[in-house]
């Protein structure tokens, strides 16, 4: 089965993620990229970076599954599918005794249980505010003055945290003012912020429960700082992907792929 090639677009509500696989799973090109505000023009624009990062032309894309919050913009899409498979899908690619998968995006964040092919099982999501979210790290580092890079700095993990009890990030950003008026150090208040995120997720956690190897995908999984404090309280090492945005397109190209190599179509939603 030479020459057959899949893809995955993954519209998120910050990035767009495109992976381009062969008929092996082989991975050929990945293309992360801002979604702006038009999913639509970011999705033609990725999946053609990612096209020519493969050298190759999309009539040779025998199919494409999106997924994403902005799924049902990307027009040239074979199929359409949940975040919640393809991420679930794409974690046990890359981490096949992945049970868990944690992914922590720009708008939402969800934990996943999948079986031994990457099926979910189970899942809990939080989307109903920015709480726990790469949205809440982004609108603190914009008070704090700091870029994502410096947010994200593994430093301090032993040290102080400043505390911030607001779960509300309208609220959090006050409590952050607050704490700058006193001269609290910034290294403290980012502490703080990452452990807020990171309580959040394991009240999910401990809701869904831990299964097997536990992989973490979305783009706060660069947060240095907050990994390490998140292994720290699972009591566990994660699987941090190299390209931790990309996971979902990943799953999604895979998804293509099953599907047609089943000749089955894929789901549809
Ligand atoms: N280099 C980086 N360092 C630290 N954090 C980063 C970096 N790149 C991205 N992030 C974090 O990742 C978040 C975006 O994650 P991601 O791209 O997975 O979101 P998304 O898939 O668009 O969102 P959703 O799935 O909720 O629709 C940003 O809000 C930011 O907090
Ligand atoms: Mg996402």
């Amino acid at each position: 089965m030479a020459d057959l090639y899949f893809a995955g677009v993954d519209v998120g509500s910050l990035s767009t993620d495109v992976s381009i696989i062969d008929h092996s799973g082989k991975v050929l090109s990945e293309i992360v990229i801002p979604t702006g505000v038009n999913g639509s023009e970011a999705a033609e624009e990725a999946f053609g970076s990612a096209l020519n990062l493969a050298d190759l032309t999309r009539e040779g894309i025998t199919a494409i599954t999106a997924t994403g919050y902005g799924r049902a913009s990307v027009a040239f899409a074979t199929g359409k599918t949940t975040e919640i498979s393809c991420h679930g899908v794409g974690a046990h690619q890359l981490f096949p005794r992945t049970g868990t998968v944690i992914d922590i995006g720009g708008q939402d964040s969800k934990v996943i249980q999948i079986d031994s092919h990457g099926r979910m099982l189970d899942f809990t999501m939080n989307d109903k505010c920015a709480a726990g979210t790469g949205r809440f790290l982004e609108v603190m580092a914009n008070r704090l003055e700091l870029d994502l890079d410096e947010l994200s700095s593994p430093l301090n993990i032993k040290g102080e945290s400043a505390p911030i009890s607001s779960t509300c990030t309208v609220f959090a950003e006050s409590e952050v003012i607050s704490l700058l008026a006193k001269n609290t150090p910034r290294e403290e208040i980012v502490h703080g912020l990452q452990r807020s995120i990171v309580n959040r997720i394991w009240s999910m956690v401990t809701s869904i429960g831990v299964e097997g190897e536990v992989t973490l995908t979305g783009g706060v999984a660069h947060n240095k700082g907050l990994v390490a404090l998140l292994e720290e309280k699972l009591g566990l090492t994660l699987n941090i992907p190299e390209n931790p945005q990309t996971v979902g397109a990943l799953g999604g190209a895979h998804i293509a792929r099953r599907a047609y190599q089943s000749n089955l179509e894929s789901p549809t939603n």
